[in-house]
């Protein structure tokens, strides 16, 4: 079967470690055209069809999740920026070892960058001998995030790569000193559950036992709230969701009437599945230019575009010890609304 799942991050896409020591991206492994055609067949070929949030983040994509993460309803950005600035010092105290190795401090989906600086900031304070490589899929976020750190934090040795997940890991094994990734903002709710397992148990294999993980995790809530941040009144969720098939449209030359689709998020309170869907209002025929063919939606059909799950501490301790790690601190904002778990690998 070679189907993708939905959100499925991990691809087999060969690894091709950054060489250069500059803070330019290396676009090397940009997406290519191929790889989004093969996926868009995959997805609307399988039943029910589905496609990967991975795709929303082209250049547009991209600006409307910074948007998103200045929503009203959107909370998880600002909790968790509210919780580093709570816990900066004692987080920073973790990830540097105590013998003084250099810290090789990998970031996946780094973004803009925004919460992270608040912990850079703090190991810059504290003399931490430290190399930061921040890690996305998005070329316009890494560029800015580069830029961003040149002038504000000019004395960080920075190693930006512009990749997926797995290709940024598997460059990992081969660094020296301590290794700490960050995987923030909840991303790790992008994977269905046996991805997301596989995934850290993948990544754990790859850690020696001095290494660090600290991953974002959005904390299950009244169900009300947590719908609500993925359905904004303004209606800029919905326009970053339908920007996948403005995004098709233009690289695939798709034909998807924009006005025939709707964005719908619901959330499941009893498996934590928070799930986006572009629905089809009517009946249509949809061509894809560069696949040289159409595909039949009926009306009101749904493609799954988005998980977002929500976790449970005695879940994320499940997950953490099935990937043979341990969680040695869960911090958390005050209102316990989502944490930032630092990992070890089990002794
Ligand atoms: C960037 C994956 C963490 O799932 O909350 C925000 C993306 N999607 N609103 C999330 C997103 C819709 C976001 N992550």
């Amino acid at each position: 079967m070679a189907l993708s799942l939905p959100d499925q991050t991990i691809t087999s896409q060969p690894a091709l470690p950054s060489e250069s020591n500059d803070s330019e991206p290396n676009n090397a492994q940009r997406t290519t055209n191929n790889e989004l055609a093969a996926h868009v067949l995959a997805g609307l070929t399988r039943q029910p069809r589905a496609l990967s949030s991975m795709y929303f983040y082209d250049a547009v994509g991209s600006e409307l999740f910074q948007q998103i993460m200045a929503l009203p309803e959107y909370y998880p950005t600002r909790t968790e920026f509210g919780l580093l600035t709570r816990h900066r010092a004692a987080i920073a105290a973790a990830l540097t070892s105590a013998d003084g190795q250099p810290l090789h401090l990998l970031e996946l989906g780094a973004g803009d960058g925004l919460k992270t600086k608040i912990l850079l900031r703090e190991l810059l304070a504290a003399g931490t001998d430290f190399t930061y490589a921040p890690v996305d899929i998005s070329p316009t976020a890494l560029e800015g995030l580069a830029a961003s750190l040149r002038t504000e934090l000019p004395a960080l040795r920075v190693q930006p790569l512009v990749a997926e997940y797995t290709a940024a890991l598997a460059g990992l094994r081969g660094q020296p000193g301590r290794k700490a990734v960050l995987f923030l903002g909840s991303n790790i709710g992008n994977f269905p559950p046996e991805a997301r397992q596989q995934f850290l148990g993948a990544l754990a294999a790859q850690l020696g036992p001095d290494d660090r993980l600290l991953f974002g995790f959005d904390l299950r809530k009244d169900p009300r709230q947590i719908r609500a941040a993925y359905d904004d009144g303004q209606g800029v969720t919905a326009a970053f969701n339908l920007n996948l098939l403005t995004r098709l449209n233009r690289e695939l030359q798709a034909d998807f009437d924009l006005a025939a689709w709707e964005h719908f998020a619901d959330y499941d309170p009893q498996t934590g599945a928070m799930r986006s869907f572009l629905v089809s209002r009517r009946a249509q025929q949809v061509h894809i230019g560069a696949l040289g063919r159409s595909f039949d939606v009926e009306a009101w059909e749904a493609i799954h575009t988005e998980n977002s799950y929500k976790f449970s501490l005695p879940q994320i301790e499940q997950l953490a010890a099935a990937a043979g790690l341990r969680v040695l601190t869960a911090f958390e904002d005050e209102q316990q609304w989502f944490a930032d778990v630092l990992l070890a690998p089990q002794p």
